[in-house]
């Protein structure tokens, strides 16, 4: 699995200690993933690592052991079931003392919220400002509902007799504006039915259309549907394009330096311009 990561069209690739890992199997795990970011390959990947949660005796021992082995080549730590502020001050405290202890620039690494109970989702904007070093929050679904009894085995999609509006949609909104208003990504979380591509695409394409900035994937085969999906349309790209050329004219010399202007049927002015940018920066960067 590691091997075929390397590979694969991800944006992010992260190997986890957490769920994913037996308790007997932990010790041996920190060792596999030490020398897998120490081989490298990952060029273009942001590499990360999912540590246990602070409710475990096993954190410490995941972070001192990763980030000391292999700090130099490791972007994130990702902290799961993360429920107060205090949880994100104690890893960046211990993040400090091994780059200083181990002369990496102190700072380097950050961090990667998971947000998956009731408590984190209530602290979630303590827990997007306590530290400099967080660059995403994350809806962990799977351990969310179960943590709020939630009526429903499959995750990601509604739970069966609730059928007047998305269950997710306040939890995804929660944590899309601690993100936005700390200026950090909010990712949605897996889609455990592998080989329903399309159920994917269509969980998916519902924290995309909120603004969300990705989602994980747990098997290549969910990887060009997650790339689609928070990524615009050609045809919404054009648009915003068109709608960014025109704005540049009309606001300029030879435009009469207008602030707003009609572009076809539509009136475009300053915000539009900003609603243009969203999607032409995620086309861009998509390679459009
Ligand atoms: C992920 O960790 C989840 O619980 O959904
Ligand atoms: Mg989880």
């Amino acid at each position: 699995m590691i091997d075929k990561a390397r590979t694969l069209p991800a944006d992010q690739v992260f190997l986890d200690l957490e769920d994913a890992c037996a308790p007997l199997a932990k010790p041996a795990a920190r060792k596999t993933i030490v020398a897998a970011l120490n081989e490298g390959g990952w060029e273009g990947k942001t590499r990360v690592v999912r540590v246990n949660d602070l409710t475990t005796e096993w954190t410490y021992r995941d972070v001192v052991e990763v980030v000391e082995g292999a700090g130099a080549n490791l972007d994130c730590i990702m902290l799961p079931k993360v429920q107060t502020a205090d949880q994100i001050a104690w890893l960046d405290l211990t993040l400090t003392q091994i780059e200083k202890t181990m002369g990496y620039e102190v700072g380097k690494i950050g961090i990667e919220a998971q947000i998956e109970n009731a408590k984190g989702l209530v602290e979630v904007d303590a827990i997007a400002t306590a530290s400099p070093r967080i660059e995403t929050i994350i809806f962990g679904p799977a351990d969310f509902m179960a943590s709020i009894n939630m009526k429903s085995l499959v995750v990601g999609e509604q739970p069966p007799g609730y059928d007047v509006g998305d269950a997710y949609h306040y939890i995804l909104m929660r944590i899309l504006m601690a993100a936005r208003a700390t200026d950090v990504q909010a990712i949605d979380g897996p889609y455990l039915q592998i080989k329903d591509v399309d159920g994917f695409r269509r969980v998916a394409g519902r924290s995309a259309a909120l603004g969300f900035d990705g989602k994980w994937v747990l098997h290549p085969g969910q990887l060009d549907a997650a790339n689609e999906s928070y990524s615009p349309n050609q045809g919404d790209y054009d648009h915003a394009e068109n709608i960014l050329d025109a704005y540049d004219w009309f606001t300029s010399e030879a435009g009469g330096k207008r602030g707003a202007a009609m572009l076809g049927d539509e009136m475009i002015d300053e915000a539009s311009r900003k609603m243009a940018l969203v999607i032409s920066a995620k086309g861009r960067a998509a390679g459009m």
